[in-house]
């Protein structure tokens, strides 16, 4: 196996460059999503990349060369899709407020389907299609109550979430697609929450999500479409390791679980897993000092560029690449005028100084599209590394 992640730090000089800036892999992406597709395809699954995970215009453009879908949750989202030339056909759109003006915009571009979230949303859905005398074809999103063991901010479909259509109003929801003339229903979508790092959670979907098709004859209502969402993690802790996630045993088990009969087409909509681990945030340590009974680490990024830590209480690997020598126990935090704006707490590193460089891994997903301009920041550049070749966008 080669070393990749050592070398990239190894082997670049990166000193010349503004920092911060986040920097890109784009042959770890490749063989990402390279494998992702063959594995799903084996099934004859279809992948629909989660746009909210990094919307970045190379990636965006590696992404596409793969085929696949997008997964998208505003109207700009659906825009910027259709700009970088995903097909409409391709294009599945959730959230559980789409404005009029979205829902026009989704009718207008002919896309795959709207993943619908409420009764509400449906009537909606049927009065703006009326309106265009454009039927619209609809996925109904159930939230199964199923506990994907994630942590609870990211965590969809559980009972107190509020994503997708109850159980118990399944049935109604149902039976007003099949009244209007202006819904054409196609399926289920699911998506039961992120950074889902054990199989156990998606098994149990498909149980529910067996015991669901049967129990409301979704075949009946026209139902041919299962959309299971995304959600599958990334190895936070050792991403060189683990570069890649076992996309292997995630297809084979809804292949071996899912009891839908065969005709029923099944969706995925990958973010995080797919470009999580191609990417890193380049940050420049600016000063260090010695607190009352610990040593910061004060650098140039912050939780403007990277906010899942403070988030979520996410953990992320740093590696500082311009020393390797002895070894400190740091907290390492932004410049942001947050008490919370930390990357990391009682963390190793070696002796580390002003001007050392140091790289947060594993920033490939919702780092870049969650970035912020509070202090009115600037967001960062973004630098790509392709086949030993290092350019900016
Ligand atoms: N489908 C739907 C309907 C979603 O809401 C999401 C993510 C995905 C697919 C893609 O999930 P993925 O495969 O990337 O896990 N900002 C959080 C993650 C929020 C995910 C929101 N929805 C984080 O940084 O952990």
């Amino acid at each position: 196996m080669k070393s990749y992640f050592f070398n990239l730090s190894q082997m670049l000089d990166f000193t010349s460059i503004k920092t911060p800036f986040y920097l890109y892999d784009l042959d770890l992406l490749e063989e990402t999503v390279s494998l992702a597709s063959k594995e799903s395809s084996k099934y004859g699954f279809f992948i629909h990349y989660a746009v909210k995970a990094n919307y970045n215009p190379v990636i965006f453009r590696n992404i596409k060369k793969f085929d696949l879908g997008v997964d998208c949750v505003s109207g700009n989202e659906v825009r910027k899709s259709l700009e970088h030339g995903f097909p409409s056909n391709g294009i599945v759109f959730a959230g559980v407020g789409k404005t009029n003006e979205e829902i026009v915009l989704a009718l207008e571009n002919d896309i795959f389907c709207l993943n619908c979230e409420s009764l509400e949303e449906l009537e909606v859905v049927a009065e703006v299609a009326e309106r265009m005398k454009k039927p619209a074809r609809v996925a109904l999103r159930v939230n199964p109550s199923v506990d994907a063991n994630t942590h609870r901010l990211i965590t969809t479909g559980m009972d107190e979430n509020k994503f997708g259509i109850s159980l118990h109003h399944l049935q109604n929801a149902l039976e007003y697609c099949k009244s209007s003339p202006n819904l054409e229903f196609i399926g289920l979508h699911f998506h039961i929450g992120s950074q889902i790092t054990s199989l156990e959670p998606y098994r149990n979907l498909c149980n529910k999500v067996n015991h669901i098709w049967k129990k409301f004859d979704i075949q009946n209502y026209g139902g041919r479409l299962l959309n299971m969402g995304g959600g599958l993690g990334i190895d936070y802790n050792d991403p060189e390791k683990n570069r890649i996630p076992d996309f292997k045993s995630f297809f084979a088990l809804f292949y071996n679980n899912l009891r839908v009969p065969p005709e029923v087409k099944v969706h995925f909509e990958l973010g995080r897993s797919l470009v999580g681990q191609c990417g890193r945030l380049v940050t420049k340590v600016l000063y260090t000092k010695q607190g009352e009974n610990k040593k910061f680490v004060i650098t140039d990024a912050g939780m403007t560029e990277l906010m899942r830590p403070v988030l979520y209480q996410a953990v992320h690997r740093i590696i500082n690449i311009s020393s390797q020598y002895g070894r400190e126990i740091y907290d390492v935090a932004g410049p942001i005028c947050e008490t919370s704006d930390i990357f990391a707490k009682d963390t190793v590193l070696p002796f580390t100084s002003r001007g050392h460089l140091l790289q947060i891994l594993s920033c490939g997903a919702y780092a870049e599209s969650m970035t912020l301009n509070f202090n009115l920041r600037q967001k960062p550049d973004s630098i790509y590394i392709s086949q030993g070749e290092i350019f900016s966008s």
